[in-house]
């Protein structure tokens, strides 16, 4: 089954490529451009390279952490009183 429809790359091809070291979608798009075109295939070859995996370098670090529990709720804003 294609996973790169743009570059004719099957699941095969990519599971090759991830045995032989690449583990990265950029690793893999190095060795057989898959992602390089339209770009909808890299997901599935994320999945493919590992799913539960640690984070890869290229999504790694984006946005900012998520605050925890209670820091989560609107500060209250005393400009606003209580009036309604
Ligand atoms: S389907 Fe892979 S780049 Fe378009």
């Amino acid at each position: 089954m294609y996973v790169c429809s743009c570059f004719a790359v099957t699941e095969q091809q990519v599971e090759q490529h991830a045995e032989n070291g690449a583990r990265t979608p950029r690793q893999i798009a190095s060795v057989c451009k898959a992602g390089t075109d339209c770009g909808s295939c890299v997901r599935r070859i994320q999945a493919l390279l590992g799913r539960g995996a640690a984070p890869h370098r290229e999504t790694a670090g984006r946005g900012r952490p998520l605050p925890a529990g209670p820091a989560m709720a609107p500060a209250p804003r005393p400009d606003l009183g209580e009036a309604a």
